[in-house]
């Protein structure tokens, strides 16, 4: 009795997983469309340097416990980051802006609701369910993810 109840949540918790996963497939347009780069009256808009200086060192860095975003993201995820040049430990220009183009479709200028803030947050911080690269922060007050939001609020370098 006990097992097959255990063995019942077991597979409606994979049920659910399973329907996380698939849910991501279904947003894209939406995020695009809502995105809002080219019209102002969202009131914010991503910032180029900002994101070059200070948002691309976090996609690049080494967390504890965690792979780097880099090394999933080059691949055929939606935030799809340019692999990095043979012997370089940084993007080009040409490499950057790519992945300003790539990561901001992630984002609706303004929203903290935007997937590159929740999906690497932990859910008890604010976070969504599930990310199969992981939680990479677990409080809203880690700097590094205050840089993500300061940039998706539309904080420029200056
Ligand atoms: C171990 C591999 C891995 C790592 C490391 C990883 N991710 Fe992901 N990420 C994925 C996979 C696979 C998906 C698609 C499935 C999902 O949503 O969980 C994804 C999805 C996402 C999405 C939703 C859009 C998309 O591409 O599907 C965002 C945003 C995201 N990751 C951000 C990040 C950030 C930011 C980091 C670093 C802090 C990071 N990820 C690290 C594997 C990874």
């Amino acid at each position: 009795m006990k097992y097959r109840s255990v063995s019942r949540s077991v597979a409606g918790a994979l049920g659910v997983a399973a329907l996380c996963l698939t849910l991501p497939l279904a947003r894209p347009a939406t995020v695009m469309g809502q995105r809002s780069e080219s019209s102002p009256s969202s009131g914010a808009s991503l910032d180029y340097a900002f994101f070059k200086a200070r948002v691309q060192p976090i996609l690049l860095a080494q967390r504890p416990g965690h792979a780097r975003c880099i090394s999933c993201h080059k691949h055929n995820n939606q935030m799809r980051l340019q692999p990095l040049s043979p012997g370089s430990a940084a993007w080009n220009e040409d490499e950057s802006r790519k992945n300003f183009e790539s990561v901001g479709r992630l984002v609706v200028p303004g929203s903290l609701k935007s997937r590159l803030l929740v999906h690497p947050l932990a859910e008890v911080a604010g976070g969504d369910f599930y990310h199969s690269g992981g939680k990479h922060w677990t409080s809203q007050s880690e700097a590094e993810w205050q840089t993500l939001k300061a940039w998706v609020l539309g904080q420029t370098s200056k």
